[in-house]
């Protein structure tokens, strides 16, 4: 009997300890985040919906920065040390339809890393938030 609830202990405390953990640290940490990254940019690079936008942006920056701001939202504990969006994104005159687009394209990059929709899908969440700054600015 006592072994029993020792058991039933061990399975709440191991599963509230899962849940615990950062989705920084559930999708795999920085090599996994610089992944995504990688594959986000070269799919961007790629949809016209998306790219004439960044034909004069520094790539490499915008690469290091978003890596920080995605270690940053995901409790990676970076710090995130560029723009913030409204400022980033002001006199760009991005639409919903950019948007959506370049969301499609993270989740594309995602999908081909392999990251499980319940973890792309939480990301995501942390990224809609941010729309209303970054469009119609
Ligand atoms: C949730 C969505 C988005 C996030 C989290 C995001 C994040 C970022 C970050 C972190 C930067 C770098 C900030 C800096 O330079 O200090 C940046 C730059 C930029 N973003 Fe976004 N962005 C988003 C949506 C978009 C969309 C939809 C477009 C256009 C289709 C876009 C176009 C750009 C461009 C062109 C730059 C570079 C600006 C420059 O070169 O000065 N972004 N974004």
């Amino acid at each position: 009997m006592r072994t029993k609830w020792m058991i039933l202990f061990l399975v709440i405390a191991v599963s509230a300890c899962a849940h615990q953990r950062s989705l920084y640290d559930r999708i795999g940490g920085t090599p996994v985040l610089t992944a995504i990254v990688d594959s986000f940019i070269a799919r961007f690079a790629d949809d016209t919906r998306v790219a004439p936008t960044f034909a004069k942006s520094d790539i490499p920056k915008f690469r290091k920065l978003i890596i920080e701001q995605f270690c940053n939202i995901t409790g990676g504990g970076c710090t995130y040390t560029g723009r913030d969006m409204k400022t980033t994104h002001q006199g760009l005159h991005l639409t919903e339809t950019q948007f959506n687009a370049l969301v499609e394209d993270l989740q594309d990059a995602m999908a081909t890393q392999r990251i499980p929709i319940e973890l792309q899908n939480e990301l995501i969440a942390k990224l809609a938030p941010m729309r209303a700054d970054i469009i119609h600015q």
